[in-house]
């Protein structure tokens, strides 16, 4: 997804502007480029590809001087990812310059009326109407003219902007795009997130939508949607630039792999205090929720398709599921006796937060499960509970995906036993095994430190079927877009009873099957799923208890985790799909943390 950096300060912006757009390209883009205000002049500087080609291009940042600037990567959605599409647009006289993320919906109509009163278009992109727009309205006064553009636009942006007669500042405004401000000391930013800005600042402000701020090197100035300037808080990231960085290992996403422990503790401990569930920020009266509603995208979805059985066992609640982006086209019964759980790592996935304000309007009570403090879907939300996961940059989701699981976990034992649904020694008896997650985690995690020779043997393969039944189906599903979405090789993920209803024809001689068998209740049926498609030629490699013998017999191949008697097992099954993925892509050459077309966070719809 696209992303946004300013700075004016007393230093070389363009260097800081390369600096903070090299953090954010871990959200995924294919353009850049970067815009510096100097002596009246602004200088911009674009290319297609990566980052360093920008640093090459402008001697890493030395050809343009000047202490306010603006940057952006550009993940394409209107044009063709190519240099004159790039980010920043310039006007045609020259005075305004802006860089943004989101989509104006309306561009193509305010097009066809700027091209009539004579402006001059460039790029296919849906952002160029904004530079346009600014020169068009601008009478002096930078918060008249943002006022006046901002009216004009529909759709998602966050903006940043330069303007050749307000020397020595940088603007920015937003609607539904995240947009946070950085305050330094004699300097000052704006980002698309806290990642890009780390390294200077830990103190940050969060825009909210409508709001437009005009920065220079020593003052943050802050306006509502009337235009009066309002004073707003200082938050305090609680993480630091070791966070975010690599730490000695290859990629991001195996760093965030092994974090996975200290991350779901994160998640656990600080709400489990002498033994009893306390949800300080919930204070949600749940004898009037009739239903549960689910819904996110991706691995955040999957993660609520295994949160379902256990909210369900535990409340004895419905629930149901929903993507987000299918949610507002359902006919699902929403109302106030709906309690509806976002899942969102980022926080600023176009199409939950659209699914959020649908169920909203209809009444039902949001809960927000996500990792971003201060994201969109936090701010929307009538509750909030943050996963704790700290940065997870790799654009395949790891540790996002265990802690939101965490999290539903926390929440079905709390519910049900504000809910009265369990006697105090089941409670008793599952807060000890919350407890005990962690420490499996990472068991798990030894156990597969060999998983490298499996992945071996299946990383050439064309395509692969991850099947299970009821919670090893909905943690195959997780299982077969991690495959996907780092390796490149088509992975389907199937319920292991549907298989015979069609899908089995595409089983020949050396098709990979990942079964997942850990569910002791039902494990027998997938065992007899395993034995039916060897029967056909697949190649079954098999995930299972660590002391179950008998499927070691049957599977070609077989991954253990521990065997852990509780409804919270499926946390742990995920952690071997993960190793073998990641494995898998590695033998494979592939850009691990930065997957071809994938962006980290999804703000467009
Ligand atoms: C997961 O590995 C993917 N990166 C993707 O499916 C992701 O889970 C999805 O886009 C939702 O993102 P969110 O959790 O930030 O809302």
């Amino acid at each position: 997804m696209c992303g946004i950096v300013g700075f004016t300060g007393a230093e070389s912006a363009a260097q800081n502007i390369l600096e903070g757009l090299e953090k954010l390209e871990y959200r995924g883009y294919d353009s850049a480029g970067v815009a510096v205000l100097n002596d009246g002049i602004i200088s911009i500087t674009k290319v297609t590809g990566r980052i360093a080609a920008l640093k090459e291009k402008t001697n890493n940042g030395l050809a343009l001087p000047g202490t306010t600037a603006i940057g952006h990567t550009r993940w394409a959605t209107h044009g063709a990812p190519i240099d004159i599409n790039a980010h920043p647009h310039i006007s045609n006289d020259g005075r305004f310059a802006v860089v943004h993320n989101g989509i104006i919906e309306n561009y193509m109509d305010l097009k066809v009326s700027l091209i009539k009163d004579g402006y001059r278009f460039e790029s296919e992109t849906d952002t160029e109407v904004v530079v346009h727009l600014l020169e068009k309205y601008y009478n002096g006064s930078m918060k008249d003219c943002i006022r006046k553009v901002a009216a004009k636009l529909k759709g998602s942006y966050a903006l940043g902007i330069l303007c050749t007669e307000q020397p020595n500042k940088i603007f920015a405004t937003k609607q539904s795009s995240p947009l946070i401000l950085g305050v330094g000391v004699g300097e000052n930013y704006f980002a698309s997130d806290v990642t890009a800005l780390i390294s200077h600042t830990q103190n940050v402000i969060y825009l909210e939508d409508g709001e437009f701020a005009e920065i220079d090197r020593e003052s943050i100035k802050i306006y509502d949607c009337t235009g009066t300037e309002i004073k707003k808080s200082i938050s305090h990231v609680n993480w630091d630039i070791q966070a975010a960085e690599k730490g000695g290992y290859e990629h991001f996403m195996l760093k965030e792999i092994v974090e996975q422990p200290r991350a779901v503790k994160a998640t656990l401990t600080p709400r489990i205090r002498d033994g009893k569930i306390v949800l300080d920020d919930l204070d949600l009266d749940l004898t009037g929720i009739h239903k549960v509603l689910i819904t996110a995208c991706g691995s955040a979805y999957y993660a609520g398709c295994a949160g379902k059985y256990i909210i369900e066992k535990l409340c004895q609640i419905p629930v149901e599921l929903q993507l987000a982006s299918e949610l507002r086209y359902s006919s699902l019964i929403i109302n106030d006796g709906t309690l509806l759980i976002v899942l969102s790592q980022s926080g600023e996935t176009a199409d939950t937060i659209a699914a959020m304000k649908e169920c909203s309007e209809k009444g039902a009570k949001t809960l927000a499960i996500v990792n971003v403090v201060g994201s969109t879907v936090a701010k929307l939300a009538d509750y909030t509970l943050y996963t704790n996961a700290g940065p997870e940059i790799a654009v395949a989701t790891t540790k996002g995906y265990t802690t939101q699981l965490a999290t539903l976990y926390l929440f079905s034992v709390y519910a049900a036993g504000v809910l009265g649904r369990l006697s105090k020694e089941k409670y008793s008896q599952l807060i000890k095994e919350l407890l005990s997650i962690p420490k499996l985690l990472q068991e798990t995690m030894d156990m597969n430190s060999k998983i490298e020779n499996t992945a071996k043997k299946y990383f050439n393969s064309s395509s692969m079927f991850f099947i299970g039944r009821n919670t090893d189906y909905a943690v195959a599903l997780e299982g077969a877009l991690k495959m996907k979405e780092i390796s490149y090789i088509h992975a389907e993920s199937y319920a292991a009873g549907e298989l015979k209803h069609g899908t089995i024809a595409l089983i020949s001689e050396g098709t990979p099957v990942i079964a997942l068998a850990c569910n002791e209740d039902i494990k027998e049926k997938t065992i007899s799923n395993m034995v039916e498609v060897k029967s056909r030629g697949a190649r079954v490699l098999a995930v299972a208890l660590n002391d179950d013998k008998k499927i070691a017999m049957l599977a070609n191949d077989i991954i253990y985790v521990p065997r852990f008697d509780s409804v919270f097992s499926p946390i742990l099954e995920v952690i071997p799909l993960q190793l073998l993925a990641y494995y898998v892509a590695k033998f494979n050459g592939c850009d691990i943390d930065k997957p071809k077309n994938l962006a980290k966070s999804v703000t467009v719809e």
